[in-house]
């Protein structure tokens, strides 16, 4: 592994940043595949985040859209997504590296408070580093951050959303270096950051192949996930990427879906470019210039994009599809109303894709992966709806 899909990710960064990169490049190929290491993360993986998570058939779902429906419950983890299959694999390995502070940063806040609770788990510090906006929109996380120990740094340049929680986090590394590990949250970033997330997610797609083979006796028509950087996606994708009869559907957020205005769909409407020490689909104008992303959901808020995605999505073995604010939001309900489960507003752009392509699909069996519980989105859900003339 070099750390490049086809044309795609690399190891683009200052010079100060490549000692601790190639470090972790050697202890990832050092530990990873030991038995003790194996071992301990199945642990932890097991009897502390709650894993295997369920394979839920949604029936009053599947009825009303003429669907078979089938949810990987990443929301019923511990801290209510994905993100702590990583963090507890990314805080093993520093263990392992004798390192002692985890930093990572944080969008939607999942991956803060899964840092958060991993290093308070294994005995480590932690520092997020958190947008001012985002700090604002996801308050009840901030506060779970600091709950667990967590300090949390608040950024206050640029957009004030996760690419600049990134660049704070990358600064704060070459700083501290000698004693820190930057527990990075999702599938993209410089090498070898992309490779050993998507290694840490890969158990979502793991099991659900394994359930969805016993539940139905096939492999599903579509699995679909919602994408930010991509963890969530590429974790269930990897064990169905050999399966060509298996239609990989990754969903972009179109923000709220108007011609011209900012969105977080860098795959579809944007173009290659560097960012985060990657080459992958970014956004950027003319100039090259990032342009600033949107969505309803913190956690899809992102201009780039992982570069595995890139390089699937030019090789055509996944789509890359677009879901808007609205249309997120109305999935988010008619999930909740239907099945007692209350999705994140992430997850939900996974939901609207199947909604919105269900008269297409019917009868087909779709694997979604629910990347996490929409506790946190409580309050965007409310105003959202409030500005819609709705009510809960
Ligand atoms: C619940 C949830 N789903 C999805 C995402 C998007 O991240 P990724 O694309 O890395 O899965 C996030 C990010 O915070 C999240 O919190």
């Amino acid at each position: 592994m070099n750390g490049y899909f086809g044309q795609f990710g690399g190891r683009f960064v200052p010079e100060l940043l490549m000692p601790p990169l190639v470090e972790l490049e050697h202890s990832s190929a050092k530990f990873l595949n030991r038995s003790d290491f194996k071992e301990e993360l199945s642990e932890l993986l097991t009897d502390y985040a709650g894993r295997a998570t369920p394979l839920t058939f949604c029936p009053a779902f599947s009825a009303e859209l003429g669907v078979k429906v089938f949810l990987k419950r990443e929301d019923l983890l511990h801290t209510g997504a994905h993100k702590v299959n990583n963090t507890l694999g990314q805080a093993l390995l520093a263990k392992k590296m004798s390192k002692k502070n985890l930093i990572a940063e944080t969008g939607a806040g999942q991956h803060g408070v899964a840092t958060a609770a991993a290093a308070a788990r294994l005995g480590l510090s932690a520092k997020i580093f958190m947008g001012a906006v985002d700090v604002e929109r996801q308050r009840a996380n901030v506060d779970r951050m600091n709950l667990l120990g967590a300090e949390v740094v608040v950024v206050s340049n640029g957009t004030q959303t996760l690419k600049d929680a990134i660049n704070e986090t990358l600064r704060y590394w070459i700083a501290h270096q000698d004693d820190t590990l930057y527990c990075f949250g999702t599938a993209a970033g410089p090498h070898p950051f992309p490779e050993l997330v998507a290694h840490f997610q890969s158990v979502i797609g793991l099991e659900a192949r394994d359930q969805i083979l016993k539940k139905t006796g096939t492999l599903p028509d579509y699995v679909v996930a919602a994408v930010g950087g991509g963890s969530n996606a590429i974790g269930i994708f990897r064990h169905f990427l050999n399966n060509q009869e298996v239609c990989l559907i990754g969903v972009e957020a179109a923000g709220t879906g108007e011609p011209g205005c900012y969105n977080s769909a860098s795959i579809n409407l944007g173009r290659p470019g560097v960012l985060h020490g990657q080459l992958s689909m970014l956004l950027q104008d003319e100039a090259g210039q990032v342009l600033p992303s949107h969505s309803i959901s913190a956690g899809l808020d992102y201009p780039g994009v992982g570069p595995e995605h890139a390089h699937l999505a030019a090789i055509g073995r996944v789509r890359y599809e677009m879901a808007a604010d609205a249309d997120a939001l109305n999935a988010c309900c008619l999930l909740s109303r239907a099945e007692g489960i209350i999705p994140a507003l992430e997850s939900s752009h996974a939901l609207a894709w199947v909604i919105k392509r269900a008269p297409e699909i019917q009868g087909r069996t779709v694997l979604i992966c629910l990347s996490g519980r929409g506790d946190k989105d409580l309050d965007i859900i409310k105003n959202a709806l409030t500005e819609r003339g709705l009510k809960l």
